[in-house]
C-alpha cells in the first residue's frame, strides 16, 4: 500500500470545466474567476471576496492595502509556514514573532501584548492546520492598541470559531487553493474583507495597480498606484468554481477521516492528537500529532526530534508518507541571521518543528488506508530504536 500525505479531490467535472476556457481562448482573469470569486464569498458569508495568485499573495495584498510598510512592526507566530513572515518583509516592514500554545499549535493570545511597541502596526493570527485561533482575543487586544488584524486562514477554509467561518473576523482574511488544502486551483489564493475601500485596493493591487477601466475596449485605466501581476487565471477560477460545487463533500470527508484517527489513537500515550478547540470548527488542513515529552528542554527536544526523523522515514520505507507539521520560522536562516534571532526564545516553536508530524489525511483517504498508519504507527513505536 502507498499512501501519500494528501491528494487532491478531482473528479470528471473538474476535467471538463477546465476546457471550458481553452476553447473559448480567454484564459486569464475573467468570468471564472469571477464565479469564483462570488461562490467563495458566499460560502464564507463575506461581503467582498478578490482571487489572486496564491496564498502568499492574498496576504501581501492585504498588507500592502493596509499600508504596511518600511519601520512598521507586524506580530506573527513563530510556527507558521515561512509566507507568513515573508509577505511582512515584501513590504519593507519588520515581522515579530510571538511564540506558540504547545496544544494548538496557534499564536499565544497571552504572549501578544509583551511583543507590542509603538511601531506595531498589525497582528497576523494563522488558523494553523485549519484550527482557528480565539479571535474574541486577538480583536480585543488589537482593538485596545489600534492594530489591524489580518487572518492568515490559508489552511482555514472550512473552519469555524463561534459559528463564523474564519477569515471574516479582521480587517481582511486570507486563503490558499495549494494543493495541500482542501479546495485546490493548483496555485491560488483568495483575500476576503467586509470593507468596501478595501475591495477595491485589494483589486487595483492585484491588477498592476489599475483603478477604474473606462467603458469600451480601447483605452487603457489609469495607473495611480503601485500594484503587483497576482492575477488568478481563468483556468484556474473553473476549477475553482467545480471545487466549490463540492466543497461541503470533501470538508465532510476530510473531518471524518480526522475523528477515525482520533479514535485510532484514542489509547495510544506516544502521540499527541490535534486538539478540536472550544467553540471552532477543526477542518483538519492537515492532521498534526506530536512526540509526547515530558519535558520540552531543547536537549530532550532535540534527542527526541532524532526519533521522530527515524519513525517518518521508517514510515515512509512501508509506503506512508508522513511531514513534520510546518516549520518555526524562528530556526530559518534568512529571518535568525537577518534579526539574529535565537530559536530557544521560542521553545513551543521550536519543539513543534522538531516533534510535530502529520498523517496523512484527504477526503478519498479509505479506513483501511487509516488502519495501515496507525498499525505501522504502533509497531515501529515497538522498536528498540524508536524507544523512550
Ligand atoms: C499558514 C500558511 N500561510 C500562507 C501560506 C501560503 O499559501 P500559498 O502556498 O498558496 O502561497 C501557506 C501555504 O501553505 C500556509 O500554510
Amino acid at each position: 500500500m502507498k499512501i501519500p500525505i494528501s491528494k487532491p479531490f478531482f473528479d470528471e467535472k473538474d476535467l471538463e470545466i477546465i476546457n471550458e476556457p481553452l476553447i473559448s481562448g480567454w484564459v486569464t482573469q475573467g468570468v471564472f474567476v469571477q464565479q469564483f470569486e462570488d461562490t467563495f464569498r458566499k460560502f464564507i458569508s463575506a461581503n467582498y471576496a478578490v482571487a489572486v495568485s496564491s496564498g502568499t499573495t492574498a496576504l501581501h495584498t492585504a498588507l500592502a492595502a493596509l499600508k504596511i510598510s518600511k519601520g512598521d512592526e507586524v506580530i506573527l507566530p513563530a510556527f507558521s509556514w515561512v509566507a507568513t513572515a515573508n509577505a511582512v518583509e515584501y513590504c519593507g516592514a519588520k515581522p515579530v514573532f510571538c511564540d506558540i500554545e504547545p496544544d494548538t499549535f496557534n499564536i499565544d493570545p497571552q504572549e501578544i501584548e509583551k511583543h507590542i511597541t509603538p511601531e506595531t502596526k498589525a497582528i497576523i493570527p494563522v488558523h494553523l492546520f485549519g484550527l482557528p485561533v480565539a479571535m474574541d482575543i486577538i480583536l480585543e487586544i488589537a482593538r485596545r492598541y489600534k492594530l489591524k488584524v489580518v487572518e492568515d486562514s490559508a489552511c482555514g477554509f472550512g473552519s469555524y470559531y463561534k459559528n463564523n467561518h474564519v477569515g471574516i473576523f479582521g480587517d481582511a482574511g486570507c486563503f490558499s487553493f495549494h494543493p495541500r488544502k482542501a479546495v485546490t486551483t493548483g496555485e491560488g489564493g483568495m483575500v476576503v474583507t467586509s470593507d468596501e475601500e478595501l475591495d477595491k485596493k485589494f483589486r487595483e493591487l492585484r491588477n498592476h495597480g489599475a483603478s477604474q477601466v473606462p467603458d469600451g475596449q480601447s483605452l487603457l485605466s489609469e495607473y495611480n498606484v503601485l500594484g503587483f501581476n497576482y492575477r488568478m487565471t481563468d483556468i484556474q477560477g473553473a476549477l475553482g468554481v467545480s471545487q466549490m460545487e463540492k466543497a461541503s463533500e470533501i470538508l465532510t470527508k476530510r473531518i471524518l477521516a480526522a475523528e477515525y484517527y482520533d479514535k485510532l489513537l484514542k489509547n495510544f500515550n506516544k502521540l499527541r492528537k490535534p486538539v478540536r478547540g472550544e467553540n471552532c470548527v477543526h477542518s483538519y488542513q492537515s492532521y498534526v500529532c506530536m512526540l509526547k515529552s515530558e519535558n520540552t528542554s531543547n536537549i530532550n527536544v532535540d534527542e527526541l526530534n532524532r526519533k521522530r526523523n527515524l519513525l517518518m522515514q521508517m514510515l515512509s520505507e512501508r509506503g506512508i508518507s508522513t511531514r513534520q507539521g510546518t516549520h518555526a520560522i524562528t530556526n530559518l536562516g534568512y529571518y535568525v541571521n537577518k534579526y539574529r534571532i535565537n530559536p530557544g526564545d521560542f521553545p513551543n516553536a521550536y519543539a513543534s518543528d522538531k516533534l510535530s508530524i502529520a498523517l496523512p489525511l484527504f477526503a478519498q483517504i479509505t479506513r483501511e488506508e487509516q488502519d495501515f498508519v496507525v498499525d505501522n504507527l504502533k509497531e515501529l513505536f515497538k522498536k528498540s530504536e524508536l524507544m523512550f
